[in-house]
């Protein structure tokens, strides 16, 4: 990552169209210039009656809502998508949040493209919903896609570090980068705000691992601009289209208030220890000293588990790593003091 204090920023940078995103990228947004896009398309499912199903007050909600007719759903998501696909640098990386219902056509969208899949991450979510006669909805599907033929950004230890534990000595790194997020909505009591904004805990969570102060993010659906928003708070540009007049109008004046990099005092800092030799190839001789010290530790304690652990602290490397060591058996020398059935687990 970047020095905070060494990256300037110029707001004029920003930029947002209130028009049709299919066009507009067209007209506005260079081949290969993207670095990340974040977006969440509308549902297809009548999104502007949204309200007569969901528990909220509808008092503060812009109205202006432009939902897609079903049976356009297909092509409209297929045109946006191929758009998507130029305007992404090559390495650039893609978060789309969708719920099931045409979940279908967003996915055909993406296989007619050279976009590739990354991770397809399951978003748990409350929609206050209630059912009796089935199992009630709560989640969100987040299709996070690349584009070939660069390097993706992803800076894993961005806001965990390597060896941070929770109370149950579970890894806080590896718990926050599982597929599976649970993150609640966000709760605005009185403020104004457009139909399913998405919470600033899930957009800070994307735009810190994808993407770096002074990259460019994109939201082809702005709405009530919360991507642009929390990219801005992070000291990113943005770059959007919104085709609702009086939402765009309401959150483009909301938006010239925010602060670059205000939402840096609000990040969580990573701890722990750095491992110095994390992710360095390994020699040899590295590889005959883990295997030498895994074996001394593990005749003593008999705990494969603790064993690798205190080998990858005094090594400063990963636990994965040196578990791949001590797991790679070679029949000729017998170097493991693991029987097969223990080198398994
Ligand atoms: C699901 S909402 C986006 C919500 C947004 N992520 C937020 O947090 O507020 C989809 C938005 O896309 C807008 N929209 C629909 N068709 C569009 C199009 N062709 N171009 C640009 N915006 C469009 C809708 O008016 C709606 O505001």
């Amino acid at each position: 990552m970047k020095d905070l204090k060494s990256v300037s920023y110029t707001k004029s940078r920003n930029k947002f169209y209130n028009q049709d995103c299919i066009k507009g990228s067209r007209a506005f947004i260079a081949d290969n210039s993207v670095d990340l896009i974040v977006t969440d398309p509308p549902y297809g499912i009548e999104g502007d009656q949204l309200h007569k199903h969901y528990n909220r007050d509808e008092r503060f909600v812009v109205d202006g809502y432009v939902e897609v007719e079903k049976e356009q759903y297909p092509s409209f998501s297929a045109r946006w998508i191929k758009e998507v696909e130029r305007i992404l640098r090559p390495g650039g990386s893609m978060y789309i949040v969708s719920g099931y219902t045409n979940l279908n056509d967003i996915l055909n969208g993406l296989m007619m493209t050279s976009l590739r899949e990354v991770n397809h991450i399951i978003w748990k979510y409350n929609f206050g919903v209630y059912t009796t006669r089935k199992y009630v909805s709560s989640h969100y599907h987040i299709l996070f896609y690349e584009k070939p033929g660069g390097r993706r950004t992803f800076n894993a230890y961005v806001r965990y570090g390597q060896v941070e534990k929770d109370t149950a000595e579970g890894s806080l790194n590896y718990k926050d980068r599982e597929d599976v997020w649970i993150i609640n909505r966000e709760y605005k009591p009185g403020e104004v705000k457009n139909k399913n904004e998405l919470p600033t805990e899930l957009l800070v969570k994307m735009i810190q691992y994808s993407s770096n102060e002074g990259d460019l993010v994109c939201d082809l659906f702005l709405g009530g601009f919360s991507t642009a928003k929390v990219a801005i708070g992070l000291k990113r540009y943005a770059v959007g289209f919104e085709l609702n007049a009086k939402a765009f109008s309401y959150q483009k004046s909301q938006i010239e208030k925010i602060k670059p990099g205000h939402l840096f005092d609000t990040l969580r800092k990573p701890g722990g220890r750095v491992l110095e030799n994390y992710g360095k190839p390994w020699t040899d001789a590295e590889m005959t000293e883990c295997q030498e010290r895994f074996t001394k530790i593990y005749q003593e304690i008999r705990n494969k588990r603790k064993a690798v652990e205190t080998v990858a602290a005094q090594i400063g490397r990963g636990y994965f790593s040196v578990l791949n060591i001590v797991d790679d058996f070679n029949p000729k020398t017998e170097n493991s003091v693991l029987s097969r059935q223990e080198r398994l687990i």
